[in-house]
């Protein structure tokens, strides 16, 4: 962490979270706190829309109350579900297939209704699947570091159903570049943070094992409940409201 930053281990959803915010006036705030595996939230919906939802809402109030000027929320490519287009474009109908999906998608309408009532500017940012650096293995750019984890223990990569899903994989510090894209930029606009390209979980197998060097096996396991088939999002957006675009391909990241 940087030495500039400081750290308060706080719960979103708690009072003091609130305190703090009003102790410390921020001018910005990036809502990045989440419950982000897909799979809890179908066992346990309650605990998901708790995080996502009631934490937001008390994000939200405690930057009405501090008179902060913008929020950046971290939504997600989960929000559209299942929809059968080769390209999402954000005009894209939203219907998505798990709690999480849900639970990203309320807080957006929580957040234009709190711009509409109290005037708090936002950019929301839908990410693709996110990987880098000491990223966990539960978010939805997961597979990555799954597989990476499982190559370091010499143990096979397992393949959820055939291998063809596709996923827009970005990497972070593309992602923190759009972030910070956003303090200047796309106000009061729902955006795009994603590399407008498909990789399927094959293709990525096969990649990680070149890069390797040394066989790896790989077995194919069921399918998912809530694991979206095919996922790519559009980024035109992007570039024209935040001057963005991503810089690198999925060999690099
Ligand atoms: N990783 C992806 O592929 C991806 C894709 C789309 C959107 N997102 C969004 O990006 C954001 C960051 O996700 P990530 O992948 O870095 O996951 P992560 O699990 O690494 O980060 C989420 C962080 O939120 C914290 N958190 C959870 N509940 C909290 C609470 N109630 N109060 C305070 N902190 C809490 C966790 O401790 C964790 O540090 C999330 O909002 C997620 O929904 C991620």
């Amino acid at each position: 962490m940087s030495p500039k930053a400081v750290f308060h281990n706080l719960d979103v959803r708690s009072p003091d979270f609130k305190e703090l915010i009003l102790q410390e006036r921020p001018e910005l705030v990036f809502h990045q706190a989440a419950q982000v595996d897909v799979q809890r939230s179908i066992r346990n919906p309650q605990y998901d829309a708790e995080m996502n939802i009631i934490g937001t809402i008390n994000v939200l109030e405690s930057c009405c109350s501090a008179a902060v000027k913008k929020l950046i929320y971290a939504s997600s490519c989960a929000v559209y579900g299942d929809l059968a287009v080769d390209k999402i474009s954000e005009q894209d109908s939203t219907h998505p297939i798990s709690f999480y999906g849900v639970s990203k998608l309320t807080p957006e309408l929580y957040i234009r209704m709190f711009h509409q009532l109290y005037d708090l500017n936002y950019t929301i940012l839908r990410y693709s699947n996110v990987y880098g650096p000491r990223q966990t293995s539960k978010g939805e750019g997961g597979v990555i570091a799954i597989f990476v984890d499982r190559i370091k223990k010499g143990l096979p990569l397992v393949i959820h159903g055939d291998g063809e899903q596709t996923r827009d994989f970005i990497y972070i510090k593309d992602v923190v570049e759009a972030n910070y894209a956003a303090i200047q930029c796309g106000d009061n606009q729902t955006i795009h943070a994603a590399t407008a390209r498909r990789t399927s979980v094959n293709e990525l197998a096969t990649m990680l094992k070149n890069i390797h060097g040394a066989p790896i096996e790989v077995k194919y396991g069921a399918e998912r409940p809530g694991d979206i088939k095919h996922s790519c999002l559009d980024n035109q957006k992007a570039l024209q409201f935040l001057g963005w675009k991503p810089r690198y391909s999925v060999l690099s990241g």
